[in-house]
């Protein structure tokens, strides 16, 4: 990858670059798309990355269909597919670790601790593979976003940062590979996560600017269904992702909600007014 990177540059194509772990839906095929209009060559990445995964979180389930995959990625556009194995990626004795202070500790970090540090260290990883001039990233992982785009600053990486909205579901669910995991019923009550976002929207454009009380609201909400178990309801600052007390400018409504065993996350962002 990182010859036929070089070569690309050599002849000064320019590179986009999409980083996933496969299981591959219409949200990554939008970001896949994107890459493709703005740059002479579009790589995607598949690679379940074992360094972002919990001891308990289940690394080896995580869905895989490369098959698939492959038939969405062609039919995007993407040129190159970059499928590397876990040995090449972290080899015996691998040492090096990417830790972004502070963002990586709240909200999803705080429920799924090392998660950050593992994306951030395969993010940084793949940017020194491809050395891409813009990298594309979904708007759906608020957190994982900004943790990227500070590495990107701090360790003066010569790369775009760019990011796409959110794709959902016809009833508003987010697209994510994780929603396989969803039986008949979760998956009509996995639908509760964009209501409860939708009910801080309409609250805010009321008037509402206190964060505890829209937070209560989506938790009175959420829990109505029976699968839902809440890892956290947030009202944010959208750069520090620290809470928000009273709603002045814009901030980021951001939740992690398990359905039966699965946990999703969905965030939206609002602007004051
Ligand atoms: P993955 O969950 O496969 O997501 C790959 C990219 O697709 C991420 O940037 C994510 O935000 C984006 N994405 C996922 N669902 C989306 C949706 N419904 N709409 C728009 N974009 C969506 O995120 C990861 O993989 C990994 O952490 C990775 C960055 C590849 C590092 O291992």
């Amino acid at each position: 990858m990182q010859e036929h990177a070089k070569a690309l540059r050599r002849r000064h194509r320019t590179i986009g670059l999409v980083p996933t772990m496969g299981y591959l839906h219409a949200g990554h095929a939008s970001l896949i798309r994107r890459s493709v209009k703005e740059n002479d060559e579009t790589v995607v990445s598949i690679f379940v990355n074992p360094a972002q995964f919990g001891p308990a979180e289940n690394f080896k389930k995580y869905p895989r269909d490369l098959r698939r995959d492959t038939a969405i990625l062609e039919d995007a556009g993407a040129d190159v597919l970059f499928y590397p194995s876990a040995a090449e990626m972290y080899p015996e004795g691998y040492a090096t670790q990417v830790n972004v202070e502070r963002l990586s500790d709240v909200l999803c970090g705080a429920s799924r601790p090392g998660h950050f540090r593992g994306v951030a260290t395969v993010v940084a990883k793949l940017f020194h593979i491809v050395g891409p001039d813009a990298a594309y990233f979904g708007r759906k992982d608020a957190q994982q976003e900004l943790i990227i785009k500070k590495m990107a600053a701090d360790l003066n990486m010569d790369v775009e940062v760019k990011v796409m909205p959110i794709v959902r579901e016809s009833d508003g669910l987010a697209m994510s590979s994780r929603n396989i995991y969803l039986n008949a019923d979760e998956r009509k009550d996995a639908v509760v996560l964009r209501q409860g976002l939708v009910l801080a929207k309409r609250m805010v454009r009321r008037g509402e600017r206190s964060g505890r009380a829209i937070r209560q609201a989506m938790k009175r909400l959420i829990r109505q269904k029976r699968s839902a178990r809440i890892d956290y309801v947030e009202v944010v600052d959208p750069e520090s992702l620290r809470p928000v007390g009273t709603i002045r400018g814009s901030a980021l409504i951001t939740l992690a909600v398990y359905i039966g065993a699965t946990r999703l996350i969905d965030n939206c962002s609002i602007k004051e007014g």
